[in-house]
């Protein structure tokens, strides 16, 4: 049974950070350099569990206002099942009721469907960040 909840300790947010290192870093070649940055420090990390063990991640911080939602990863062998797409909900309503007016995130091209099911539109450009196409990607917040 997978599970779903805020990681709180220290044990949970460096699990949530060695997935995302599996999968960004190992799986897609980017460096751990660019994965890891100051907002991990302050931002809210949920986390997706099989058991105890951490399958899933995806952060979000505030700034000016909007929620900033990103560093979305589920194992290779965990997807298609709903579990990014179930962290993306609990990450849009965290930063719904923390009163955010909008919810931002950055998406790689090719996963834009998945944004827009999830009542994202497009906003600007394509533009590349780590060698890979990405779209910014923004959500009106205040509907639920
Ligand atoms: C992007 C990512 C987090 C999605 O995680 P996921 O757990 O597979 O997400 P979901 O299962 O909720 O949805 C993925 C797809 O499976 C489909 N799906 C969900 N449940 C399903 C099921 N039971 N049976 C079949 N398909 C299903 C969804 O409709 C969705 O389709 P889409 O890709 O056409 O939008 C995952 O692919 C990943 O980690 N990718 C590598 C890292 C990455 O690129 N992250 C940044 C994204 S911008």
């Amino acid at each position: 049974m997978i599970s779903y909840k805020k990681a709180e300790t220290a044990e949970e947010l460096q699990g949530a950070l060695q997935v995302r290192q599996l999968v960004f870093t190992k799986e897609q070649g980017i460096e751990a350099a660019a994965d890891l940055d100051i907002h991990d420090a302050y931002a809210t990390h949920f986390i997706a569990l099989k058991g105890k063990k951490i399958i899933g991640t995806a952060r979000v911080y505030l700034e000016g206002g909007n929620a900033h939602i990103g560093r979305l990863v589920v194992l290779k062998d965990e997807r298609k099942q709903g579990v990014g797409t179930k962290l993306m909900e609990m990450a849009i309503d965290y930063a719904n009721k923390k009163g955010a007016k909008s919810a931002i995130s950055s998406c790689q091209v090719r996963k834009y469907q998945f944004y827009k099911e999830l009542g994202y539109e497009k906003a600007g450009n394509e533009y590349s960040q780590v060698g890979i196409p990405h779209q910014k990607m923004k959500r009106k917040l205040g509907d639920k």
